[in-house]
């Protein structure tokens, strides 16, 4: 059997024997699951250990924070994080990065193009946004709301709340962690935190925060249910560049479901309220082989069904929005550099009017499989990611589309080249999220046109 799960080793072999550059790709990386898999049967990847040199490394953030700044780079060398990718992943800064890029586009381009930054619930950091929490809450009496803490995953550390009280209660037990007294402490910006920004860590890994900031966030009171249960989107998004921002969708990704029906008497119900896999695992109705996941296309077609394809399409358009904004908000903040690129997890939630909503970015989406759909989906993934960042030199730079992945950005809004324009004239972007992924035929398709155009050029 072909140890190849995209069974193109032959393709790949004939492509890595006429290649004038290095002879093998050295890959690094310290995660033990579908990815080391991915690169372990990847034909001419070999892995380094320890002190080896490394042409790949997919590090954790830990890594980056203390080596990066020192560590030199050849030309050829690409690693999976930039390095302040916490500007975008840590949900404090990324809605810091939010509101100051809605109040940007507010002055250059008005209100309407402002608006269009609307999609993440109000949020408030903690302690430091305190005071401006207050003020918001009496103006709601009644409302939901919900802490996280801005640097932790899997839902470790997220209480639900409406009364103030219980906010007094949190603010006792972090004060008794060192966090300064919040008289002591007015509102300010982030600048104190710099040396501590980069403390996000991995689904995969359970490091904390010797002292944690929190966001206090509007609960979406109104989740979309299916089968009376809550969801949220798993979407992956791979970053090449900053400047020019290059982006691209990949096409699969999952519906994580609460196993409880939901309702919002219960609000200290983490089974409930909290889709992270992690948290839902470990319910007591959980069925290991059921799972709690729906694959997007699935998803895709039970809302089709429910609501026509036309209120689909304005929602994944709205989703595609999301994307583009959330990205444009740092591109001037991420430190671009040509030896990074990102492979982003994003977190949105859907509510009643299928209105959707950015919850998080994550820059260590799990990589570990549930179950073997989700193994096929996160290998598939992953291989087509090393495609994309090409370190076998195959690619003209020209694609569109490398397997389950389209490139949804390029400096620009990329257009899909087959198809009309829609009703409004507007062409239409390139995105196919839930949408058919037949990667395997594109991959064959484009690899053998990629050989015969260097046969031809040689
Ligand atoms: N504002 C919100 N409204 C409704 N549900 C939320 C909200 N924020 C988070 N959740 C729920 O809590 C889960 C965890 O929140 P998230 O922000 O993704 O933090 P974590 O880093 O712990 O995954 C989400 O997957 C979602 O189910
Ligand atoms: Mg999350």
């Amino acid at each position: 059997a072909s140890p190849c799960a995209s069974g193109l080793c032959g393709m790949y072999s004939a492509a890595l024997s006429c290649r004038e550059q290095r002879a093998l790709i050295r890959f690094k990386t310290t995660l033990m699951n579908t990815l080391m898999d991915v690169l372990r049967r990847r034909p001419g990847w070999v892995e380094v250990k320890d002190e080896g040199e490394w042409d790949f490394y997919w590090c954790d953030v830990s890594w980056l924070r203390e080596n990066f700044d020192h560590t030199y780079m050849d030309e050829h060398v690409r690693i999976s994080h930039f390095r302040n990718h916490y500007e975008l992943t840590r949900k404090n800064y990324m809605v810091k990065n939010l509101k100051r890029f809605r109040k940007q586009l507010e002055r250059e381009a008005g209100k309407a193009e402002a608006a269009k930054c609307d999609f993440f619930p109000k949020t408030f950091e903690m302690p430091c946004e305190y005071h401006l929490f207050v003020e918001e809450f009496r103006k709601n009496p009644g409302i939901t709301w919900i802490m996280k803490p801005v640097a932790r995953s899997q839902g470790k550390g997220i209480f639900l709340f409406r009364k103030l009280k219980d906010i007094m209660d949190w603010r006792k037990g972090t004060a008794s962690k060192k966090l300064p007294s919040l008289e002591a402490q007015p509102a300010r910006a982030n600048t104190n935190l710099s040396s501590s920004h980069d403390t996000r860590c991995s689904d995969d890994q359970k490091d904390e925060l010797p002292v944690e900031n929190y966001v206090a966030q509007r609960y979406i009171e109104n989740p979309y249910l299916i089968g009376g249960r809550k969801f949220d989107l798993r979407v992956y998004v791979l970053v090449m560049s900053y400047i020019p921002l290059r982006a691209w969708l990949y096409r699969d990704g999952f519906a994580r479901f609460s196993n409880t029906r939901f309702t919002l008497t219960s609000i200290d119900d983490h089974y409930v309220h909290l889709t992270n896999v992690a948290v839902q695992k470990t319910s007591p109705d959980y069925h290991p082989k059921k799972g709690c996941k729906w694959m997007l296309q699935r998803f895709r077609q039970y809302l089709a069904s429910k609501h026509g394809p036309e209120a689909v399409e304005r929602l994944f358009r709205d989703i595609d929005n999301i994307f583009i904004k959330s990205l444009q908000s740092v591109q001037k903040v991420i430190i671009s550099d040509k030896h990074c690129f990102e492979l982003y997890g994003y977190d949105i939630l859907i509510d009643q009017d299928l209105k959707p909503w950015l919850l998080e970015v994550n820059a260590s989406p799990s990589l570990t499989a549930s179950s073997q759909e989700d193994y096929e989906l996160k290998t598939c993934l992953l291989e087509d990611t090393l495609h994309v960042v090409d370190m076998e030199a195959r690619l003209t730079g020209r694609e569109k589309r490398v397997g389950g992945f389209d490139l949804m950005w390029n400096d620009g809004p990329v257009s899909r080249e087959e198809g009309p324009p829609d009703l409004s004239g507007n062409s239409v972007t390139n995105t196919h999220l839930g949408c058919i992924n037949d990667r395997k035929k594109q991959l064959r398709q484009l690899f053998r046109s990629l050989q015969m155009q260097k046969k031809i050029s040689s």
